[in-house]
């Protein structure tokens, strides 16, 4: 998109909460196929948690996430940089006739705003992944978690960029894939992660791993779920749910939970 485009779209953005390029995640097929998955996942984990639990949804954009765990009874606060999202947010809330709070802002000027240990769990869903300064975020978060909260973060994978580039036949950028862990691919900072690296990462955190998570083996890399028609959607989902340990790294986005280590329990200085 050059420059004149940029800003034309930004200005009705700001002026007019409108952006014809924009997509709902709330609504839109394929992206409602890996709710699905996602809730799939986490079901364990938010079953762990008490009625009326707080959860920060960190990026929440148009409440994907917001809505169906409102629904199940949680207290959920999103957080968005994007206007026209909490907009988007807000009306699928009234819709859905739920209730969820939401701030505007950055999640790394936001977060230190809010209580220390005041959540029961932060899920932060397809945002790390395009932010350099992901770790520092990550942290953010954590410091709003109780010990014992639980960090719910999806994280682009290694597989998936290389495959991508392969694709493609842009062998340079595969071996950079292949040889880092981000930077920037045609023109965009990414970042990404093997299974391995994001348990390491869990360790720096002062997280206790709680497990790592497929999101997408088949779907996105070589089709778009939503264009499928609903038995064959299903079909392909029952395969998708299922944890393949050996190929878990082989994925779209690595689904990773972890929990606050209670201080007195860290091993971190
Ligand atoms: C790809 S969407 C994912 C939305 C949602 N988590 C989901 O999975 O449905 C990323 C969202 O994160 C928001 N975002 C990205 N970086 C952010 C930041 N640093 N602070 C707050 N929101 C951010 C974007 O505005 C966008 O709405």
């Amino acid at each position: 998109m050059d420059i004149v485009q940029k800003l034309k779209r930004k200005t009705l953005r700001a002026l007019f909460r409108y952006d014809p390029s924009y997509t709902d995640m709330f609504t839109d097929k394929s992206e409602l196929y890996f709710a699905r998955l996602y809730l799939h996942q986490t079901h364990p984990y938010w079953e762990t948690l008490e009625d009326g639990a707080k959860i920060l949804d960190a990026g929440c954009q148009s409440g994907r996430f917001t809505i169906p765990l409102a629904k199940m009874g949680f207290e959920v606060t999103g957080i968005d940089t994007s206007g026209l999202s909490l907009n988007h947010a807000q009306k699928h809330c009234r819709e859905s006739g739920v209730k969820a709070k939401f701030l505007k802002g950055d999640i790394g000027r936001v977060c230190p705003s809010l209580e220390e240990g005041s959540f029961d769990a932060v899920l932060c869903a397809e945002v790390l992944y395009l932010h350099p300064h992901y770790e520092t975020l990550m942290k953010n978060m954590i410091r709003v978690l109780k010990p014992g909260g639980l960090l719910v973060t999806s994280h682009r994978t290694k597989f998936y960029y290389l495959m991508k580039a392969l694709a493609q036949k842009d062998y340079p950028t595969a071996r950079f894939i292949a040889e880092n862990n981000e930077g920037s691919l045609w023109g965009t900072y990414f970042n990404w992660q093997t299974v391995r690296q994001l348990r390491q990462l869990h360790q720096l955190l002062g997280l206790r791993s709680q497990g790592i998570h497929p999101i997408g083996i088949f779907s996105e890399i070589y089709l778009a779920p939503g264009e499928l028609e609903p038995s064959l959607q299903d079909q392909l989902f029952q395969i998708e749910k299922d944890p393949f340990d050996e190929i878990t790294g082989c994925t779209r986005y690595l689904l990773a939970v972890g929990e606050k280590i209670p201080a007195s329990h860290s091993d971190l200085p």
